[in-house]
Formats: structure tokens, sequence, C-alpha cells
């Protein structure tokens, strides 16, 4: 097979797997929507109530978990962030974007199928940086993947733990995610193997705040200096390992694996760098832009964003999630 045709047969199976995953993410509005009309339905019927009272697909704009709540978790809820109050075009232009399908997706509580509704990675970016989201949609609520978390953003409550399962992707401590994001790992490593990359290993995935604190400290020991650990560790409540939504990846072989240092320059560290978008991850640390993460490179440090929002990350040329959502630099601590 030549190489045009192998890259060509990559597209095709690419294509296929990001429409399964349009389909999947449809489905579960629809699912959610129809729970809703039954709902409704029973509740118009013990009543006894007769015509059209409003739009039931509006109702859920306002409500908490509308605007954020923690469908996917049992942890604890913070409150979503208070949005200015709009003036009237503002206000119009919110009620384009959050009633309706996309009122119906926050509902489901998954965060691609809003994605997907919203009209993909892309118009979703557009409606979330002009404001036209803010009705709906926060960057600080840590049940969903869009939630930035920096220097400048702690997690919100600082002791957040979310649902958590252990991938089918090795780890040699046995390291936990999020659950989107451990199928969303699968899946990649097991592309990996196909390709003929080689084995990849999950070295740390969730990470407490606990477990953090031992971290940063850790590097504090090894380095020197708390200036010199903030270059390479978030300080406790500034990780998105405490989100389940980070995964530091290493390079295996024969069931041993090699660290996170090592990582770099791996034919599974190439093949990771081109492709992880396709499965939902962006690589968040480059290194070409320490001046807005406040953070050296890594490039075995992956974030769960989903393969709405990473497909539009790449195809965008972002180098940053911060410089993604137009949001300020974070270089260092308030
Ligand atoms: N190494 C990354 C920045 C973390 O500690 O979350
Ligand atoms: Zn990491």
């Amino acid at each position: 097979m030549t190489s045009a045709i192998r890259a060509e047969t990559r597209r095709a199976e690419r294509r296929r797997r990001i429409e399964r995953r349009r389909r999947r993410a449809v489905a579960t509005v629809t699912a959610t929507l129809s729970a809703c009309v039954m709902i409704v339905s029973g509740a118009l019927l013990a009543s006894g109530a007769t015509g059209s009272g409003g739009d039931p697909q509006a109702q859920g704009v306002g409500s908490a978990s509308a605007r954020g709540a923690t469908p996917q978790t049992a942890s604890p809820t913070p409150t979503p962030t208070p949005t200015s109050s709009p003036t009237p075009s503002e206000s119009e232009n919110d009620a384009e974007f959050c009633p309706g399908e996309v009122a119906d997706a926050i509902e489901s509580g998954d965060s691609e199928a809003v994605v997907v509704v919203a009209g993909g990675g892309e118009a979703f970016r557009d409606a979330v940086v002009s404001g036209r989201a803010d009705g709906c949609i926060a960057l600080d609520h840590p049940a969903w993947q869009w939630i930035v978390v920096n220097k400048r953003r702690p997690i919100q409550p600082e002791n957040f733990a979310p649902e958590l399962v252990e991938p089918a992707t090795y780890s040699p401590i046995g390291a936990h995610l999020a659950p989107n994001a451990a199928d969303a790992l699968d899946e990649m490593t097991r592309a990996a193997q196909e390709a003929g990359v080689g084995d990849i290993g999950l070295e740390s995935g969730y990470r407490s705040y606990e477990a953090q604190v031992e971290a940063y400290d850790a590097q504090i020991l090894a380095r020197g200096s708390e200036e010199a650990a903030d270059e390479t560790s978030a300080r406790p409540g500034y990780s998105e390992h405490q989100l389940g939504l980070a995964a530091d990846l290493v390079a295996c072989e024969a069931g041993t694996c090699g660290s996170i240092y090592d990582f770099e320059g791996t034919p599974q560290q190439q093949w990771i760098a081109e492709n992880a978008a396709e499965f939902g991850w962006i690589v968040r640390y480059t290194g070409t832009e320490t001046g807005t993460t406040g953070y050296e490179s890594e490039p075995w440090h992956l974030r769960f964003v989903g393969a709405e929002l990473a497909t539009a990350y790449v195809e965008g040329g972002y180098d940053t999630f911060e410089d993604f959502w137009g949001l300020p630099a974070a270089p260092d601590y308030d």
C-alpha cells in the first residue's frame, strides 16, 4: 500500500470515528429529551392540564443544572460563575444559543453532546468567546470537559473529586480517570498499537488535592525551590490531574515502561502529537507558550476536552487552551 493510500485510509477511518461520536452524542440528547417529554406528559396527565404552557425546552435554561450543576458526579456542586447583567442585545443572543437543543444537552450532563448540538467545536468556542453562551456555559465548573484550570483559575471547590474509573490502558500505578477520559484513552492507545507505534502506558491520571501536595513538595525537594517547582508542577488545587481529565503518558515495551521524561522523541509521542485530538485530547503544555501557561514543555501531559473541542483546537492552530478561549495568560500565581 502506498503512503498516499495509507493516509487516505487513516483519514476515512478518522471521519468514521468522528461520525460515530456525533451519532452517540445526538442519541444521548434524544434519549434525554424523550425522558423529559415522558415526564412532562405524565405530569400533565396526572394534573389533568391541557394545552401548551410555554416552551418546555427553555425551562431548564435558567435552572441550576442548566447553568452548570454536577450531573455526572456525586461531588460537591460549586456555584456557577456569576455573569454580568446582559444588555438587551446580549439577552437576545443568549436566547439564541442557550435554549432548545443546547438546554436539553446540558440536562443530559454530556459535555460532548452539548458541543455537538451547539454546532461543533468551533461554533461552541465562538459562542463562548463572544459571550453568547454566558447564560448557560461557564469555563470554571469541574463537571464539564471545557473547564480551564491554570495558575489563575483554581479548581472550585478546592476538594473537588470526580467520578473515577480504571482505564484498560496499562498503568504501572493503577491510575484512574473520569469515565469519558478513560474510554477515550483506551480508544487512543488501542489505535496507537494498531498503527504499529507501540504500547502507551498511563503514568499518572487523577490526583487528589492531597496527592498533589505530595507531588508539588517532591518537586520542591528535587528542584530546590518553589519557584523552580512551579515551572513543572501545579500547586495543590491548581492541577488538571485533580479533574480526572489529565493523563501523563509513557512509552512501554514488553510490559516495561519508560518515565515521562523518556517520552519525547519516541514513536508513541510522535504519534500522540499528531493524532491525540481525534480522540479528544490536547497536548496541554508544548513549551512554546510558557509565558501563557507558566509551565515548561510536557509532551507527556494530555488534557481531555472531547473530540469536538480538541479538533477545533488543532485545526484552529492554537497552542494553549487559554488562547483558545480568549482568556488571559496565567504565567504565575496571583
Ligand atoms: N505537571 C502539571 C502542570 C501538573 O502538575 O498538573
Ligand atoms: Zn501531568
